[in-house]
């Protein structure tokens, strides 16, 4: 059975974006991607259908990574569909915890910070790089590389 995996940020253009091409891109570089289904959604809506914020993709492109991702916002379905939501923040982690209030069933996604599992960082927080320079995408990726790599080394 395929290990369903949803990233979750705000606007679903800068952070989660770039986490679902990073895990990509583990999965595929070690030949697994077929064990996986991987996505990506913002709490809010705001940028809806479009492609990822060029400097999150750019900074991506210079990893080797790319990021095939379109903007859309988490829905209630998500919350069955994926066994595990990863959020880039507290408020993230809070926002889809208020969205699983609405369910009456404890057969949901299990909701973590998906920095709950680097190895090199003792915050949570991704740091939202959408109103900063451009080294905040490469901090983001940075974090993103070491937590993705943490949250594979529970499958081997
Ligand atoms: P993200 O970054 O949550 O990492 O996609 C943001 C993108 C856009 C906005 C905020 C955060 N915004 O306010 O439009």
């Amino acid at each position: 059975m395929k290990k369903r995996v949803l990233f979750v940020c705000l606007g679903n253009i800068c952070r989660s974006p770039a986490a679902e091409g990073v895990f990509l891109h583990l999965i595929q570089s070690r030949g697994i991607e077929a064990h996986f289904e991987v996505d990506s959604a913002g709490t809010g809506n705001w940028h809806v259908g479009k492609k990822a914020d060029s400097r999150m993709i750019n900074a991506a492109k210079k990893r080797g990574i790319s990021l095939p991702s379109f903007a859309r916002q988490i829905t209630l379905d998500d919350l069955y569909r994926f066994d595990v939501i990863l959020t880039m923040d507290s408020a993230n982690l809070a926002a889809v915890k208020t969205l699983a209030l609405e369910i009456d069933s404890e057969k949901i996604a299990e909701i973590k910070p998906i920095l709950s599992y680097a190895r090199s960082s003792n915050s949570l927080e991704v740091p939202d790089p959408y109103y900063g320079g451009d080294d905040g995408f490469e901090i983001v990726l940075d974090l993103l590389e070491d937590a993705c790599k943490g949250f594979l080394a529970e499958f081997s």
